[in-house]
């Protein structure tokens, strides 16, 4: 296992260039499973869990080539319904080709995903959907049984009892072959979803108010292959955004569209981070002590869950006191100790975090536990005086390509290890 050493305290310049959207570009490849034929698709990121995608695809059959930042499949073979447990344990966004297995075979075998470090991420919300499309779905030995009696899916009235990103994109898919008219109210609106509505429509899909908090899709017969480049990664651009600040530098995060990142920007600015459109891209200016601020997580427009590690150690460097509350997920604070050993003030009390600054935070070793939780680590060993050493780096290499390339780029002084621990 690699570890990332880090040499803090350099203020980041320079331009970074944003990679494609992990998170759209998961759900993307598992759509493929609608098609007959090859399909393309550019600006995917070279990425751990885009590795385990093609990896889950190969075993049902599909030809999957990847060439980052070009990946291509061929499905028009499926000769397997089923995702094992190995894979699906790697990776729990694998549950994303149950909507497409059901749609296109009528049967799926799928591995429950299970738990991870930020939460229990139970899927009741995908199969409540999918039953009530017609499927009969039961659960045994830690597999998702599903078929669908007389074979297609049928299009169905469907009310999400939460905002589940991956669950409407499941049902967008399996919408997108069912027969009649499928309605997701309280639908996930975050730019990963409408953009999967784009590419479903490119297939030949009818997909109506993607991106919106209700989405209707009239099911076709059959759909054909795409050619199509994915959405930047905005999750990743706030990360860079933020590491920006943090170290007081000034960074052109290039390919970002700041659109998709309103509230993000929203609290930088209220934190007196200078967020400004530019070219292509985002000017972010830093000059600590910021503002004390207050942010609470919430489904896409409000603030990301996935930048709320990373919003917490700008906060360390804040005059003054910050309260961070977490909404989406129930584990999502295990940066926290971490950090403080860092020489941070965090406090945790329940689903809120208060964060007094400024601290003044210390090199050191470090473990990396969920992906962005590891990005955080990352930025407070950028902001700290001397080295810090993050362990575990595979968290951070599912999610952010050759990140510590790209912070090197900005004048950090940063490498990757090899760690034999
Ligand atoms: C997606 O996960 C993202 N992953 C996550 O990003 C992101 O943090 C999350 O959405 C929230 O924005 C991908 O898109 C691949 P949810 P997802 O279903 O879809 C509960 C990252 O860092 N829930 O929107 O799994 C659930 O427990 C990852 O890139 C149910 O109770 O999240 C959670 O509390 C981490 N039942 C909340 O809803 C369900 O059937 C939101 O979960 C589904 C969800």
């Amino acid at each position: 296992m690699d570890k990332i050493r880090v040499q803090g305290g350099k203020p980041l310049s320079g331009v970074v260039q944003v990679s494609g959207s992990k998170n759209a570009a998961l759900p993307i490849l598992c759509s493929s499973l609608l098609v007959h034929g090859e399909s393309t698709f550019r600006n995917v990121p070279d990425l751990r869990d885009i590795g385990t995608t093609a990896k889950l695809l190969r075993h049902m059959g599909l030809i999957v080539t990847v060439a980052p930042p070009i990946v291509t499949i061929e499905s028009s073979n499926v000769s397997s319904h089923e995702a094992p447990y190995d894979l699906v344990r790697q990776m729990r966004a694998s549950v994303l080709v149950l909507g497409p297995l059901l749609a296109r075979l009528g049967r799926a075998r799928v591995s429950l995903p299970g738990g991870c470090a930020i939460g229990a991420r139970p899927v009741d919300q995908h199969l409540k959907g999918l039953e009530a499309m017609g499927a009969v779905i039961d659960l045994d030995h830690g597999y998702i049984n599903a078929h669908v009696p007389g074979g297609r899916l049928k299009g169905a009235d469907i009310h999400f009892d939460m905002v589940t990103v991956t669950g409407t994109e499941n049902l967008m898919c399996a919408a997108a072959l069912a027969k009649g008219r499928t309605t997701l109210r309280n639908a996930a609106r975050e730019p990963e979803v409408e953009e999967l509505g784009r590419v479903l429509n490119k297939m030949g899909a009818s997909v109506e108010g993607a991106g919106t908090d209700t989405i209707v899709i009239e099911g076709r017969a059959d759909l054909h292959a795409v050619d199509h480049a994915i959405i930047a990664d905005r999750i990743e651009a706030g990360t860079y955004m933020v590491a920006a600040a943090a170290t007081g530098g000034n960074v052109l995060v290039e390919g970002v569209t700041l659109e998709h990142l309103t509230a993000v920007a929203r609290k930088m600015r209220q934190a007196g981070v200078i967020v400004e459109r530019e070219g292509r891209g985002v000017r972010v200016v830093g000059k600590p002590p910021f503002t004390p601020t207050d942010i609470t997580t919430a489904p896409h427009p409000d603030f990301p869950t996935d930048m709320q590690a990373q919003f917490m150690v700008l906060m360390c460097a804040a005059d003054g006191q910050s309260t961070v509350t977490e909404m989406i997920f129930e584990n999502r604070f295990m940066h926290v100790s971490e950090l403080n050993r860092m020489g941070a003030h965090i406090e945790v009390d329940g689903r809120t975090a208060k964060v007094h600054g400024p601290a003044k935070l210390e090199g050191a070793s470090v473990m990396a536990t969920d992906l962005r939780a590891s990005a955080s680590l990352v930025i407070a060993g950028l902001m700290a005086e001397g080295i810090t050493e993050v362990l575990r780096v595979y968290h951070i290499d599912r999610g952010y390509e050759h990140i510590e390339r790209k912070l090197a780029g900005l004048g950090a002084t940063i490498e990757r290890v090899p760690d034999h621990d």
